[in-house]
């Protein structure tokens, strides 16, 4: 058990709204059929900010909220599948934006599961005692990587952030209570994005661009929806609890049905899963996060609760993190 607070939990999403109604607009699909098949009925679109952008928000946010100078700040960790550019990092634009002068920053890329993996990589940073307080934000501008044309992908990202800052604290009253990380790099091919195959040619016989999402979305479904339960089951073995002894599961926002499936293989109440992919799609590392933000503004969370955090997507990877809030 490792000591392990969440302080703050903050979010911000683009302004600009698209609907189910709007995509149907420009691609051959309709509010029935996404909504039907994933939950989503809009997504939020970043038209201006880049990923640092939005994530500078959330971390002026987190350190208002938790009354933390930036100067106090030790380490940040952006887990981003969409961050501005190779180099720098998105984080180290994060740091130097918000002035934290005494952290060091580097991003996680992780896909979907960036931030329980971030969770459990912190947890680590916060055993060494230079190291007391954590920004940890979940940062996605997915629709730099959509392909408006491809509607099998299209429909299900959106754009936004969120994170949380973390303490080692020594509250005796928050842990980290267990983990259980794993990558499955042989179905890497599954779900890929902003890839070029090869170098490009030269001289370049035409515009180059990263390719889009391309995502085989049958098979990741059946990743998540078997991999997902025997990852919570360990991951509540390992932390010595039994499931209904969890107070909420904040999954991964990738599919409702997906969520539901879970919760049914897991004979759990649906009420234990809650979602928030309605109003904001996929947005990737940023998910979790941002339910966990919206679940604290809402009063849902107390302290004590056991909250269980997984992960799954691109890599393919997947992560639980079990902690006492
Ligand atoms: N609108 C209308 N019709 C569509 C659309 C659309 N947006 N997209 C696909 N269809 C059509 C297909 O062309 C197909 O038609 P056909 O039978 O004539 O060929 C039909 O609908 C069924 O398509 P399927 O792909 O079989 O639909 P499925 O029920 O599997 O749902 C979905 C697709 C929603 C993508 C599902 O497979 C899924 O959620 N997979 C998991 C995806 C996921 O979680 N991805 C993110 C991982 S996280 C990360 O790391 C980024």
């Amino acid at each position: 058990m490792d000591e392990f607070k969440i302080v703050a939990s903050a979010s911000y999403v683009p302004p600009t709204v698209i609907t189910n109604d709007q995509l149907a607009q420009i691609m051959d699909t309709s509010d029935e059929w996404i909504t039907t098949r994933t939950g989503i009925k809009e997504r939020r679109v970043s038209l201006k900010a880049n990923t640092s952008g939005l994530c500078v928000q959330v971390a002026k946010e987190l350190l208002k909220k938790s009354k933390i100078k930036a100067e106090e700040v030790d380490l940040i960790i952006v887990a981003t599948m969409s961050p501005d550019s190779n180099t720098p990092a998105t984080a180290a634009i994060v740091q130097g934006e918000i002035e934290a002068k005494n952290a060091f920053a580097f991003d996680i890329s992780a896909a979907c599961s960036g931030f329980v993996y971030g969770l459990k990589v912190a947890a680590n940073f916060l055993k060494d005692e230079q190291i007391k307080n954590v920004l940890l934000i979940g940062g996605e501008v997915l629709s730099k990587l959509v392909d408006w044309i491809d509607r099998k992908t299209a429909v299900l990202f959106g754009d936004g952030a969120a994170g949380v800052l973390l303490t080692s604290a020594n509250t005796q009253q928050s842990y980290l209570l267990s983990s259980d990380i794993k990558t499955f790099g042989a179905s890497h091919d599954k779900l890929t994005a902003g890839c070029d195959q090869v170098s490009p040619s030269f001289p370049p016989t035409g515009p180059q661009r990263p390719t889009a999402f391309g995502m085989d979305g049958r098979e990741v479904y059946n990743f998540a929806t078997r991999q997902v339960p025997k990852s919570l089951v360990r991951a509540c073995e390992q932390a010595g609890l039994t499931p209904d002894q969890v107070d909420l599961f904040l999954l991964h926002q990738a599919n409702a049905r997906i969520i539901q499936s879970v919760a049914k293989k897991m004979k759990l109440p649906l009420e234990k899963f809650p979602t928030n992919i309605a109003k904001y799609g996929n947005t990737s590392a940023a998910s979790i996060p941002l339910l966990l933000a919206e679940l604290s503004e809402q009063g849902v969370l107390e302290r004590g609760q056991i909250i269980a955090f997984s992960g799954f997507g691109g890599g393919l990877t997947l992560g639980t993190v079990i902690i006492k809030y």
